[in-house]
């Protein structure tokens, strides 16, 4: 590469979920990236939703927080703002964090008295971070190395690792032609935690990488349950916040 070369590259990162867990089946799952939006079923709401709590834990023996108090939203929640009840008692949450992962458990309560089955949620958010994002304007010139790493947030009651095994989640690196990356790429380095919990996606930036995109995928069964891609794009052509979040589809 020449030096005259100063071609500024830009990297984006692009979000989609599948939201396949909020489609109104027993799905406990849900899998979103951050940066989304997302809806979590009550299943077991009664007519109206003054009766509705919405609980929250990050871990198995941390503190139940109240999200929602019969049907009114706690204001003392750090998140409050980004938090909505809709009309079917769902629990809408905005610009998920990856902090936002956890179980989310709705309960039914009249006169004091608690109704029915909690409905849960266990909410997975995968999130990408890349090395040169220290910075908010995420500028990187071709012939630097650049790093995606791509974690799982999870509640699990066992370690991240056995629960990925046993409900046989997989999160993978892809390239542009929807090829999956391995280990033997000669370009890139791909490094799973021990607990297959974050996978890193390291490589050299090239010119010739403008406009390309690099996919995470979180796969459960075989099937997507959520992606992000990064995309190299020439500084030059934006010139807003570099790192943007928007939905594929
Ligand atoms: C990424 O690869 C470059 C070049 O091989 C290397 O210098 C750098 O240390 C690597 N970074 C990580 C986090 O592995
Ligand atoms: C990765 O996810 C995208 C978006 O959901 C999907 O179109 C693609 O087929 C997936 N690729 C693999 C190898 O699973």
């Amino acid at each position: 590469m020449s030096d005259e070369c100063h071609l500024c590259l830009l990297g984006l990162i692009f979000l989609s979920s599948l939201l396949t867990g909020t489609s109104g089946v027993d799905d406990a799952y849900v899998f979103i990236s951050s940066g989304e939006d997302v809806r979590l079923l009550c299943n077991n709401a009664l007519h109206d939703c003054t009766s509705t709590m919405w609980l929250y834990n990050r871990f198995r023996y941390s503190a139940t927080v109240e999200l929602i108090a019969l049907g009114l939203k706690k204001t003392d929640t750090e998140r409050h703002e980004r938090l909505s009840l809709g009309p079917d008692c769902s629990l809408n949450i905005k610009n998920i964090a990856k902090e936002d992962y956890g179980y989310y458990s709705c309960r039914q309560y009249v006169n004091d008295k608690q109704q029915g089955t909690d409905t849960h949620v266990d909410l997975h958010v995968l999130h990408v971070s890349s090395s040169s994002s220290s910075s908010s304007q995420t500028e990187i010139s071709a012939g630097r190395s650049v790093t995606l790493s791509c974690q799982l947030y999870s509640f699990a009651e066992v370690s991240c690792g056995d629960w990925i095994c046993s409900e046989r989640i997989e999160l993978f690196w892809v390239n542009q032609a929807g090829v999956k990356l391995t280990r033997s790429d000669s370009r890139y380095q791909i490094l799973s935690s021990s607990d297959h919990c974050i996978i890193t996606l390291n490589t050299t930036l090239l010119n010739e990488d403008h406009n390309r995109e690099w996919r995470c995928n979180v796969t459960q069964r075989d099937q997507v349950k959520s992606s992000v891609t990064y995309t190299v794009k020439s500084s030059g052509e934006k010139t807003s916040s570099s790192i943007s979040y928007g939905r594929v589809c």
